[in-house]
């Protein structure tokens, strides 16, 4: 059974490759003076949870770990140098992933997998008070990859967010591989939101093709089809292809002939999201990664989660996609954690 105490709190560990998540109760992590301390209410799935489990330990800094990088709850207490949120204010974060950089490490007590995490304020923003904590657990995660891979890998502005800057200029013509990932989901509409008369086309299943016009996109080809390159290139400007690629679920990596669809005129620039599988690309096209832990270096990067509240509450921007509940406690977690493979334009969260 889970059960915080005053002092203690119940965490999920992964003590060692292939072993099962394990309850434990330990203290309550003493806050070093930039970290927030958040009662988990909610725990949002990723594919890197279980990427982190299965695949030798990647971005696990050390044993044991606690897995899960995104949620929402209620501040519980704050350090001695964090300004804007206090106790008792409801947030949502990004909340591990094993970040390590220039030698800090981001998140030494763990990732979301527990009861209460401590994090770094910059991960942190309050929730909007316009959606709900399951929505808000949806958001930083894939806000943060996307903006990443829009601003940082392909230099394309978005003017709208505060603080980013970037010497590149606008494309003519975007399609986003993977447009019901979440992360596809979110792209589609910061662009959308940067650039009102931009063509944005995206892939899908055909069941998303509404959700995606919704949220932005000028045209929406289904991916399965035998046709879907050439029916990419009839929908890009003129029937000329597309200027860049945004590949958010490694879709090249199957699809390989998807780089016929950009325009040899164009800029030729592939951004894949990194997801583990390496999308090959053709002489000729610049493939550059998309990461969100790029935003710890971007200029106005550690400012971008709190952002999101104002975006969302101005209705700049939307939870992307519909949220699922899949279980309930920490209990729950390691029976439901893999539903997260088989998500279909969807997110799936746990509540606690
Ligand atoms: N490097 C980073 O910083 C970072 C950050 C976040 C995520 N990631 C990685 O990025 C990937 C995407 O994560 P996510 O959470 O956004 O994904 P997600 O929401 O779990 O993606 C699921 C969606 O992908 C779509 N899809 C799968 N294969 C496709 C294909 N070949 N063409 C078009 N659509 C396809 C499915 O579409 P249909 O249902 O329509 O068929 C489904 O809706 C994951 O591998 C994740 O690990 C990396």
């Amino acid at each position: 059974m889970t059960s915080a105490t005053a002092e203690t709190t119940a965490q999920l560990q992964y003590t060692q490759y292939g072993s099962p998540l394990k309850m434990v109760h330990v203290p309550k992590p003493a806050l070093a003076p930039e970290e927030v301390l958040i009662r988990q209410r909610v725990i949002a799935l990723n594919l890197i949870d279980v990427k982190q489990r299965d695949l030798g330990g990647i971005l696990i800094p050390h044993w044991p770990w606690v897995l899960g990088i995104e949620g929402a709850g209620i501040i519980e207490a704050v350090g001695l140098d964090v300004r804007g949120l206090q106790p008792g204010d409801e947030v949502m974060a990004w909340e591990g992933g094993g970040a390590i950089a220039a030698g800090v490490e981001f998140f030494p007590h763990g990732g979301a997998y527990q009861e209460h995490v401590a994090v770094p304020a910059f991960f942190v923003g309050k929730k909007p008070k316009n959606i709900t904590l399951q929505e808000a657990a949806s958001l930083p995660i894939c806000f943060v990859t996307a903006v990443c891979t829009i601003v940082n890998s392909l230099k394309i502005p978005l003017p709208f967010l505060p603080g980013l800057s970037t010497d590149g200029q606008a494309p003519s013509s975007v399609l986003v591989l993977g447009g019901s990932s979440v992360t596809g989901a979110a792209a589609i509409q910061l662009l959308r939101e940067a650039y009102p008369s931009l063509p944005i086309l995206a892939t899908s299943s055909t069941k998303h093709f509404a959700r995606l016009h919704d949220l932005g996109a000028t045209s929406v080809v289904n991916y399965r089809s035998p046709s879907a390159v050439a029916d990419i290139k009839a929908a890009s400007p003129g029937a000329a292809g597309v200027d860049v690629i945004i590949d958010c679920v490694s879709a090249g990596a199957s699809q390989t002939d998807i780089c016929d669809v950009l325009d040899p005129a164009g800029s030729k620039h592939y951004a894949a999201v990194i997801t583990g599988v390496p999308v090959p690309v053709p002489e000729g096209v610049t493939l550059v990664d998309g990461n969100a832990y790029s935003m710890l270096d971007m200029q106005g990067g550690r400012q971008l989660i709190s952002s999101l509240t104002k975006l969302v509450e101005e209705g700049k921007y939307r939870v992307p996609l519909p949220v699922r509940v899949v279980g309930h406690g920490l209990e729950e977690l390691p029976n439901v954690m893999d539903e997260v493979k088989s998500v279909s334009g969807e997110k799936v969260v746990v509540t606690l």
